[in-house]
Protein backbone atom coordinates (compact mmCIF):
# COMPACT_ATOMS: atom_id res chain seq x y z
CA UNK A 1 0.00 0.00 0.00
CA UNK A 2 3.39 2.26 0.44
CA UNK A 3 3.51 2.57 -3.53
CA UNK A 4 -0.29 3.89 -3.59
CA UNK A 5 -0.18 6.07 -0.67
CA UNK A 6 2.98 8.02 -1.96
CA UNK A 7 1.43 8.10 -5.53
CA UNK A 8 -1.55 10.19 -3.92
CA UNK A 9 1.08 12.21 -2.19
CA UNK A 10 2.80 12.90 -5.41
CA UNK A 11 -0.36 13.44 -7.99
CA UNK A 12 -3.37 14.51 -5.37
CA UNK A 13 -5.44 11.98 -6.65
CA UNK A 14 -5.98 8.28 -7.61
CA UNK A 15 -8.16 6.52 -10.05
CA UNK A 16 -10.99 4.61 -8.54
CA UNK A 17 -10.21 1.35 -8.79
CA UNK A 18 -6.57 2.38 -6.91
CA UNK A 19 -8.99 4.03 -4.16
CA UNK A 20 -10.58 1.18 -3.90
CA UNK A 21 -7.58 -1.14 -3.42
CA UNK A 22 -6.44 1.29 -0.71
CA UNK A 23 -9.60 1.48 1.27
CA UNK A 24 -9.94 -2.25 1.38
CA UNK A 25 -6.18 -2.76 1.70
CA UNK A 26 -5.05 -0.50 4.10
CA UNK A 27 -3.82 -2.10 6.98
CA UNK A 28 -2.39 -0.60 10.99
CA UNK A 29 0.89 -1.10 9.74
CA UNK A 30 -0.06 1.21 6.62
CA UNK A 31 -1.93 3.74 9.19
CA UNK A 32 1.22 5.27 10.82
CA UNK A 33 2.90 5.81 7.24
CA UNK A 34 -0.43 7.44 5.74
CA UNK A 35 -0.80 9.35 8.84
CA UNK A 36 2.32 10.80 9.23
CA UNK A 37 2.46 11.81 5.39
CA UNK A 38 -1.25 13.73 5.63
CA UNK A 39 0.12 15.34 8.80
CA UNK A 40 2.96 16.68 7.50
CA UNK A 41 0.91 18.28 4.40
CA UNK A 42 -1.28 19.85 6.90
CA UNK A 43 1.86 20.91 8.99
CA UNK A 44 3.46 22.45 5.55
CA UNK A 45 -0.18 24.83 5.11
CA UNK A 46 -1.26 25.43 8.34
CA UNK A 47 2.35 24.62 11.22
CA UNK A 48 0.94 23.57 14.44
CA UNK A 49 -2.42 26.14 13.70
CA UNK A 50 -5.84 24.98 14.89
CA UNK A 51 -8.81 26.63 13.16
CA UNK A 52 -11.60 26.52 15.45
CA UNK A 53 -15.26 27.55 14.39
CA UNK A 54 -18.52 28.52 16.70
CA UNK A 55 -20.94 25.89 16.47
CA UNK A 56 -24.38 27.39 16.74
CA UNK A 57 -27.06 25.06 16.72
CA UNK A 58 -29.96 27.55 16.26
CA UNK A 59 -33.15 25.28 15.28
CA UNK A 60 -33.73 21.71 15.49
CA UNK A 61 -37.01 21.27 13.46
CA UNK A 62 -36.66 20.00 10.45
CA UNK A 63 -39.30 19.47 7.12
CA UNK A 64 -36.65 16.86 5.92
CA UNK A 65 -37.23 13.17 6.92
CA UNK A 66 -33.39 11.50 6.10
CA UNK A 67 -33.46 7.87 7.42
CA UNK A 68 -30.28 8.79 9.41
CA UNK A 69 -31.35 11.78 11.51
CA UNK A 70 -32.36 12.77 14.90
CA UNK A 71 -33.84 15.53 14.04
CA UNK A 72 -36.22 14.21 11.11
CA UNK A 73 -39.53 15.37 11.08
CA UNK A 74 -41.17 12.15 11.70
CA UNK A 75 -39.12 11.56 15.16
CA UNK A 76 -42.05 13.07 17.05
CA UNK A 77 -39.57 12.38 20.56
CA UNK A 78 -37.70 15.06 19.52
CA UNK A 79 -37.91 18.35 21.73
CA UNK A 80 -37.79 20.77 18.98
CA UNK A 81 -37.06 24.44 19.76
CA UNK A 82 -35.75 27.52 17.97
CA UNK A 83 -33.22 30.23 19.19
CA UNK A 84 -34.52 33.44 19.03
CA UNK A 85 -32.49 36.54 17.56
CA UNK A 86 -31.69 37.57 21.08
CA UNK A 87 -29.90 34.36 21.79
CA UNK A 88 -27.89 33.65 18.95
CA UNK A 89 -26.57 36.89 19.41
CA UNK A 90 -25.37 36.02 22.89
CA UNK A 91 -23.87 33.16 21.92
CA UNK A 92 -21.70 35.52 19.56
CA UNK A 93 -20.82 37.97 22.49
CA UNK A 94 -20.24 34.70 24.20
CA UNK A 95 -17.88 33.10 21.91
CA UNK A 96 -16.13 36.18 20.56
CA UNK A 97 -15.21 37.04 23.97
CA UNK A 98 -13.74 33.34 24.13
CA UNK A 99 -11.66 34.40 21.00
CA UNK A 100 -13.73 33.03 17.94
CA UNK A 101 -13.93 34.52 15.25
CA UNK A 102 -15.96 32.32 12.76
CA UNK A 103 -19.94 31.56 13.94
CA UNK A 104 -21.51 28.76 12.14
CA UNK A 105 -25.51 28.92 12.28
CA UNK A 106 -26.20 25.34 11.84
CA UNK A 107 -30.03 24.05 12.07
CA UNK A 108 -32.46 21.75 10.63
CA UNK A 109 -34.25 23.09 7.63
CA UNK A 110 -36.63 25.01 9.68
CA UNK A 111 -39.38 27.18 7.22
CA UNK A 112 -39.64 29.05 10.12
CA UNK A 113 -36.12 30.66 9.51
CA UNK A 114 -37.59 32.12 6.38
CA UNK A 115 -34.80 33.89 3.60
CA UNK A 116 -35.15 37.25 5.28
CA UNK A 117 -35.01 35.89 9.01
CA UNK A 118 -31.70 34.41 8.27
CA UNK A 119 -30.52 37.60 5.85
CA UNK A 120 -31.31 39.45 9.35
CA UNK A 121 -29.39 37.04 11.49
CA UNK A 122 -26.70 37.44 8.80
CA UNK A 123 -26.32 40.97 8.70
CA UNK A 124 -26.65 41.47 12.77
CA UNK A 125 -23.87 39.26 13.61
CA UNK A 126 -21.40 40.74 10.55
CA UNK A 127 -22.47 44.43 11.96
CA UNK A 128 -22.08 43.56 15.26
CA UNK A 129 -18.85 41.44 14.79
CA UNK A 130 -17.30 42.85 11.52
CA UNK A 131 -14.33 41.04 11.58
CA UNK A 132 -15.74 37.35 11.92
CA UNK A 133 -16.66 35.26 9.71
CA UNK A 134 -20.38 33.79 9.36
CA UNK A 135 -20.81 30.26 7.97
CA UNK A 136 -24.52 29.00 7.49
CA UNK A 137 -25.34 25.04 7.43
CA UNK A 138 -28.92 25.68 6.60
CA UNK A 139 -29.94 22.98 3.80
CA UNK A 140 -31.21 23.30 0.28
CA UNK A 141 -32.38 26.86 -0.06
CA UNK A 142 -32.94 28.43 -4.07
CA UNK A 143 -30.07 30.44 -5.55
CA UNK A 144 -32.09 33.65 -5.27
CA UNK A 145 -31.79 32.51 -1.56
CA UNK A 146 -28.18 31.73 -1.58
CA UNK A 147 -26.95 35.42 -3.31
CA UNK A 148 -29.13 37.07 -0.84
CA UNK A 149 -27.23 35.58 2.13
CA UNK A 150 -24.25 36.32 1.07
CA UNK A 151 -24.64 39.76 0.02
CA UNK A 152 -26.20 40.20 3.35
CA UNK A 153 -22.30 38.80 4.43
CA UNK A 154 -22.40 34.82 5.31
CA UNK A 155 -18.75 33.94 3.90
CA UNK A 156 -19.19 30.41 3.71
CA UNK A 157 -21.53 27.28 3.87
CA UNK A 158 -21.54 23.70 5.00
CA UNK A 159 -23.51 21.42 3.19
CA UNK A 160 -22.43 17.87 2.82
CA UNK A 161 -23.24 15.70 -0.47
CA UNK A 162 -23.64 12.88 1.69
CA UNK A 163 -22.72 10.52 -0.37
CA UNK A 164 -22.00 10.85 -3.96
CA UNK A 165 -24.11 8.02 -5.58
CA UNK A 166 -27.45 8.35 -6.99
CA UNK A 167 -28.60 4.76 -5.82
CA UNK A 168 -26.73 5.04 -2.42
CA UNK A 169 -28.18 8.67 -1.99
CA UNK A 170 -31.95 7.08 -2.73
CA UNK A 171 -31.15 4.40 0.02
CA UNK A 172 -30.83 6.95 2.64
CA UNK A 173 -33.37 9.83 2.07
CA UNK A 174 -36.40 9.50 1.34
CA UNK A 175 -37.63 10.25 -2.32
CA UNK A 176 -38.10 13.81 -2.10
CA UNK A 177 -34.88 14.46 -2.03
CA UNK A 178 -32.70 13.77 -4.45
CA UNK A 179 -28.71 14.10 -5.17
CA UNK A 180 -28.90 15.73 -8.31
CA UNK A 181 -30.88 18.99 -6.28
CA UNK A 182 -28.04 18.30 -3.72
CA UNK A 183 -25.34 19.01 -6.00
CA UNK A 184 -27.42 22.18 -7.92
CA UNK A 185 -27.03 23.39 -4.51
CA UNK A 186 -23.34 23.05 -4.17
CA UNK A 187 -22.81 24.58 -7.60
CA UNK A 188 -25.10 27.63 -6.79
CA UNK A 189 -23.11 28.06 -3.51
CA UNK A 190 -20.11 28.07 -5.33
CA UNK A 191 -20.99 30.14 -8.17
CA UNK A 192 -22.20 32.85 -5.46
CA UNK A 193 -18.56 32.98 -3.91
CA UNK A 194 -18.95 31.33 -0.91
CA UNK A 195 -16.26 28.92 0.96
CA UNK A 196 -18.02 26.19 0.46
CA UNK A 197 -18.36 22.97 2.44
CA UNK A 198 -19.12 19.33 1.21
CA UNK A 199 -18.63 16.28 3.03
CA UNK A 200 -20.29 12.43 3.94
CA UNK A 201 -20.42 10.21 6.42
CA UNK A 202 -18.45 7.07 7.29
CA UNK A 203 -19.96 3.69 7.21
CA UNK A 204 -23.73 4.81 6.78
CA UNK A 205 -25.62 2.24 6.12
CA UNK A 206 -25.88 0.21 2.66
CA UNK A 207 -22.21 2.50 1.65
CA UNK A 208 -19.56 -0.14 -0.06
CA UNK A 209 -15.77 0.92 -1.27
CA UNK A 210 -16.99 1.98 -4.23
CA UNK A 211 -19.27 4.55 -3.11
CA UNK A 212 -16.32 5.53 -0.47
CA UNK A 213 -14.13 6.06 -3.70
CA UNK A 214 -17.13 7.85 -5.31
CA UNK A 215 -17.16 10.61 -2.88
CA UNK A 216 -13.77 11.44 -2.69
CA UNK A 217 -13.36 11.30 -6.82
CA UNK A 218 -16.70 13.51 -6.30
CA UNK A 219 -15.09 16.02 -3.38
CA UNK A 220 -11.66 15.83 -5.50
CA UNK A 221 -13.25 17.61 -9.10
CA UNK A 222 -15.64 20.11 -7.39
CA UNK A 223 -12.65 21.30 -5.09
CA UNK A 224 -14.93 22.48 -1.99
CA UNK A 225 -12.70 24.52 -0.02
CA UNK A 226 -13.66 22.22 3.12
CA UNK A 227 -14.57 19.26 3.70
CA UNK A 228 -16.57 17.80 6.87
CA UNK A 229 -16.85 13.85 7.00
CA UNK A 230 -17.35 12.25 10.46
CA UNK A 231 -18.34 8.12 11.09
CA UNK A 232 -22.02 7.43 11.00
CA UNK A 233 -23.35 7.16 14.57
CA UNK A 234 -27.14 5.41 14.75
CA UNK A 235 -29.55 7.28 16.75
CA UNK A 236 -32.51 5.41 18.55
CA UNK A 237 -35.54 6.96 17.08
CA UNK A 238 -34.66 6.54 13.21
CA UNK A 239 -35.01 3.67 10.69
CA UNK A 240 -31.58 3.09 11.41
CA UNK A 241 -31.45 2.55 14.50
CA UNK A 242 -30.22 -1.51 14.28
CA UNK A 243 -27.29 -0.40 12.15
CA UNK A 244 -23.75 -0.54 13.61
CA UNK A 245 -21.72 3.11 13.80
CA UNK A 246 -19.06 3.54 11.66
CA UNK A 247 -15.60 2.89 12.27
CA UNK A 248 -12.91 4.93 13.21
CA UNK A 249 -9.94 3.54 11.47
CA UNK A 250 -11.88 3.88 8.26
CA UNK A 251 -12.61 8.04 9.12
CA UNK A 252 -9.16 8.33 9.96
CA UNK A 253 -7.66 7.00 6.98
CA UNK A 254 -10.44 8.84 4.62
CA UNK A 255 -9.35 12.15 7.01
CA UNK A 256 -5.99 11.52 5.20
CA UNK A 257 -6.36 10.57 2.09
CA UNK A 258 -8.84 13.85 1.67
CA UNK A 259 -5.92 15.85 3.23
CA UNK A 260 -3.46 14.24 0.32
CA UNK A 261 -6.30 14.91 -2.11
CA UNK A 262 -6.60 18.64 -1.20
CA UNK A 263 -3.76 19.71 0.69
CA UNK A 264 -5.05 22.83 1.52
CA UNK A 265 -8.80 22.55 2.38
CA UNK A 266 -10.04 23.15 5.91
CA UNK A 267 -10.91 19.51 7.27
CA UNK A 268 -12.75 19.27 11.13
CA UNK A 269 -12.01 16.54 13.30
CA UNK A 270 -16.00 16.60 13.66
CA UNK A 271 -17.94 16.36 16.76
CA UNK A 272 -19.42 12.58 15.80
CA UNK A 273 -15.44 11.52 15.31
CA UNK A 274 -14.97 12.89 19.04
CA UNK A 275 -18.56 10.41 20.42
CA UNK A 276 -17.10 7.25 18.66
CA UNK A 277 -13.98 7.61 20.82
CA UNK A 278 -12.64 9.44 23.32
CA UNK A 279 -9.89 11.01 21.52
CA UNK A 280 -11.39 10.84 18.18
CA UNK A 281 -10.69 14.36 17.31
CA UNK A 282 -7.03 13.90 18.67
CA UNK A 283 -6.75 11.20 16.34
CA UNK A 284 -8.21 13.24 13.41
CA UNK A 285 -6.11 16.28 13.81
CA UNK A 286 -2.76 13.46 13.52
CA UNK A 287 -4.43 12.18 10.48
CA UNK A 288 -4.03 15.62 8.78
CA UNK A 289 -7.47 17.76 9.97
CA UNK A 290 -6.84 21.36 10.42
CA UNK A 291 -10.23 22.57 12.48
CA UNK A 292 -11.81 22.23 15.40
CA UNK A 293 -15.90 23.01 15.96
CA UNK A 294 -16.60 23.29 19.05
CA UNK A 295 -20.43 23.97 20.58
CA UNK A 296 -21.20 27.75 21.36
CA UNK A 297 -25.21 26.98 21.74
CA UNK A 298 -26.94 27.23 24.75
CA UNK A 299 -26.40 24.98 27.56
CA UNK A 300 -29.95 23.93 27.72
CA UNK A 301 -30.78 23.06 24.40
CA UNK A 302 -27.36 21.22 23.79
CA UNK A 303 -29.18 17.83 24.36
CA UNK A 304 -32.13 18.16 22.08
CA UNK A 305 -29.72 18.96 19.16
CA UNK A 306 -29.46 15.09 18.94
CA UNK A 307 -28.14 14.33 15.36
CA UNK A 308 -26.91 10.80 16.87
CA UNK A 309 -27.00 9.19 20.31
CA UNK A 310 -24.47 9.72 22.92
CA UNK A 311 -23.27 12.95 21.40
CA UNK A 312 -20.43 14.60 23.17
CA UNK A 313 -20.48 18.37 24.47
CA UNK A 314 -24.00 18.52 26.02
CA UNK A 315 -22.09 18.82 29.33
CA UNK A 316 -23.05 21.67 32.06
CA UNK A 317 -20.95 24.59 31.15
CA UNK A 318 -20.80 26.41 28.42
CA UNK A 319 -17.35 27.52 27.44
CA UNK A 320 -16.17 24.22 28.70
CA UNK A 321 -15.67 23.18 25.23
CA UNK A 322 -13.06 26.04 24.02
CA UNK A 323 -11.21 25.11 26.93
CA UNK A 324 -11.52 21.75 26.77
CA UNK A 325 -10.54 21.69 23.14
CA UNK A 326 -7.41 24.23 23.37
CA UNK A 327 -6.02 21.39 26.46
CA UNK A 328 -6.86 18.49 23.97
CA UNK A 329 -5.08 20.40 21.41
CA UNK A 330 -2.16 21.43 23.57
CA UNK A 331 -1.71 17.67 24.52
CA UNK A 332 -0.57 16.83 21.08
CA UNK A 333 1.45 20.13 20.22
CA UNK A 334 -0.84 22.10 18.45
CA UNK A 335 -2.63 25.52 19.10
CA UNK A 336 -5.82 26.53 18.94
CA UNK A 337 -5.96 30.31 17.40
CA UNK A 338 -7.50 33.74 17.29
CA UNK A 339 -8.37 34.02 13.57
CA UNK A 340 -11.25 33.53 11.06
CA UNK A 341 -9.45 30.96 9.63
CA UNK A 342 -10.16 31.72 5.93
CA UNK A 343 -9.41 29.44 2.85
CA UNK A 344 -6.28 29.64 1.21
CA UNK A 345 -5.55 28.03 -2.21
CA UNK A 346 -2.50 25.71 -2.12
CA UNK A 347 0.65 27.96 -2.96
N1 LIG B 1 -24.52 10.09 12.34
C1 LIG B 1 -23.49 10.86 11.90
N2 LIG B 1 -23.66 12.01 11.26
C2 LIG B 1 -24.91 12.44 11.06
N3 LIG B 1 -25.38 13.53 10.45
C3 LIG B 1 -26.73 13.51 10.52
N4 LIG B 1 -27.14 12.40 11.16
C4 LIG B 1 -26.04 11.71 11.50
C5 LIG B 1 -25.80 10.48 12.15
N5 LIG B 1 -26.80 9.71 12.59
C6 LIG B 1 -24.51 14.49 9.75
C7 LIG B 1 -24.93 14.65 8.30
C8 LIG B 1 -25.27 16.13 8.22
C9 LIG B 1 -24.48 16.72 9.37
C10 LIG B 1 -25.01 18.01 9.89
O1 LIG B 1 -24.57 15.73 10.37
O2 LIG B 1 -23.85 14.34 7.45
O3 LIG B 1 -24.90 16.72 7.00
FE1 LIG C 1 -17.01 19.96 24.15
FE2 LIG C 1 -14.74 18.77 25.25
S1 LIG C 1 -15.00 19.87 23.42
S2 LIG C 1 -16.74 19.03 26.12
Amino acid sequence: MKKLIDKLYEQNTLSKDELCTLLDGLTERDDDYLFEKARSVSKRYFGNRIYVRGLIEFTNYCKNDCYYCGIRKSNKKAERYRLTKEEILSCCENGYSLGFRTFVLQGGEDPFFTDEKIIDLVSSIKKGYPDCAVTLSIGERSGEAYRKFREAGADRYLLRHETANPQHYGKIHPPELSLSNRIQCLERLKESGYQVGSGFMVGSPYQTTENLAEDLLFIRQFEPQMVGIGPFVPHHDTPFAGFPAGGLEKTLRLISILRLMLPSALIPATTALGTIHPEGREKGILAGANVVMPNLSPVGVRKKYELYDNKICTGEEAAECRFCLQNRMRKIGYEIVVDRGDYRPPK
